[in-house]
């Protein structure tokens, strides 16, 4: 592939931002009827949408047909085939400005800014601002900065993006409209990764594509870069035990397994297994962390079945079940000591030469 995926396939429409309902009905009704905001603050974890909805927005602001047709207008939507879109997609839009504060965190960077801010746009509608990173700006940016809010040019749109919201000062939060994007459910990731596999005819099993989305931990561009990673090999089909084998990581099938034979005590069937990971070349470190994760979610939710909800959102269907009975057959006690006695395992073996050895020890010790 010439392009990094996570590049090829950016949203371009808002329809395309996965998983942030909420934000993506307020900017397609805001745009609808005309009332976009001159200051935006994105927050959220990494690779979950911030840097492309400001570029859907600036689009929003400028899109040529929205602008001219109001029918067209009425869905939120920007064309991305007239000249404003397709120069903002390919980068190369002279009024819209990418800053990134974490290498441009000074007072002279904010003064050249508030600069640029004066000047009208050269040739679209509005000007667009977007700092990445702002929670990096010196205290004294972030002063110029508030000012240039306090009174922005009828013609400048500002979208602020970070990932720690606490860094941000409350003089900045009480003059911007506030949007907190989500991490990516493993759902959603799949979903993405699947559209991104047909497009492209890689013919990848949905478990290999669970795991990468698992993998990811709720960014759809950590997702999409293991995407790469795991497709560039010349396969014509490609497994979970290769995609485990990439990651050094195992998927839920086996954990489930794994957490199975615990619960019930086997101790026999959890040595056996344990015995085929290691010969299949699964991360026995890797596998231990896993499983620690999992006896959580199974005995979190034994104990309090609200939580459903939420794990639904992070696992596959049949994983969910799969926890479901789990979390009914489990004895709270028991699965506490064993938890305990596993972190232990886990900080033996990940600087021990024998992980093997102390995993078995494990269980001997606690399948009884
Ligand atoms: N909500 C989303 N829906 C679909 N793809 C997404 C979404 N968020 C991120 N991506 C994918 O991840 C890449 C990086 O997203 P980006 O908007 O730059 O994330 P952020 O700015 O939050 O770190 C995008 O190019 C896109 O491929
Ligand atoms: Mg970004
Ligand atoms: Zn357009």
């Amino acid at each position: 592939m010439s392009f990094a995926v996570y590049r090829r396939y950016r949203p371009q429409t808002v329809s395309e931002l996965l998983g942030q309902t909420a934000i993506t009905e307020t900017i397609k009704n805001a745009a609808a009827s005309d009332r976009l905001a001159h200051a935006y603050l994105f927050y959220g974890p990494r690779g979950c949408g911030k840097t492309s909805t400001a570029r859907i927005i600036a689009k929003l602001a400028n899109c040529e047909k929205r602008l001219s047709d109001p029918e067209f207008k009425k869905l939120g939507e920007p064309c991305n085939e007239c000249r404003a879109c397709r120069e903002i997609n390919e980068g190369r839009a002279l009024d819209v400005i990418e800053i990134d504060a974490a290498s441009n965190r000074g007072i002279d960077e904010i003064r050249a800014l508030k600069e640029g801010i004066r000047l009208s746009p050269t040739s679209y509608k509005y000007k667009v601002f977007i700092i990445d990173e702002v929670h990096q700006l010196t205290k004294e940016a972030f002063n110029a900065l508030l000012k240039t809010l306090e009174e922005p040019p009828a013609h400048a749109i500002f979208i602020l993006a970070t990932t720690e919201y606490e860094k941000i000062p409350a003089t900045i939060l009480s003059r911007v409209q506030r949007f907190g994007f989500k991490k990516a459910t493993v759902k959603k990731i799949v979903e993405k990764l699947s559209m991104i596999a047909k497009d492209s005819n890689i013919n990848i099993s949905p478990e290999a594509l669970t795991l990468i989305g698992s993998a990811a931990d709720g960014s759809f561009r950590d997702a999409e870069s293991l995407f790469d990673q795991v497709t560039s090999m010349e396969d014509k089909e490609i497994t979970l035990s290769e995609v485990e084998l990439l990651l050094g990581k195992t998927g839920d099938r086996k954990i489930i397994e794994l957490t199975d034979k615990i619960i019930k005590n086997d101790l026999q069937g959890a040595l056996e297994f344990l015995h085929s990971a290691d010969e299949a070349g699964n991360n026995l470190v890797q596998l231990t962390k896993d499983t620690i994760h999992w006896l959580r979610k199974a005995l979190v939710l034994s104990l309090n079945p609200r939580i459903e909800n939420l794990l639904k959102e992070e696992l596959t269907e049949d994983s969910f079940q799969a926890l479901k009975e789990q979390a009914k057959t489990l004895n709270p006690q028991k699965i506490a000591i064993v938890l305990k006695n596993l972190i232990q395992t886990y900080s033996e073996m990940r600087t021990s030469p024998f992980a093997a050895i102390s995993l078995e020890v494990f269980l001997v010790e606690n399948l009884k």
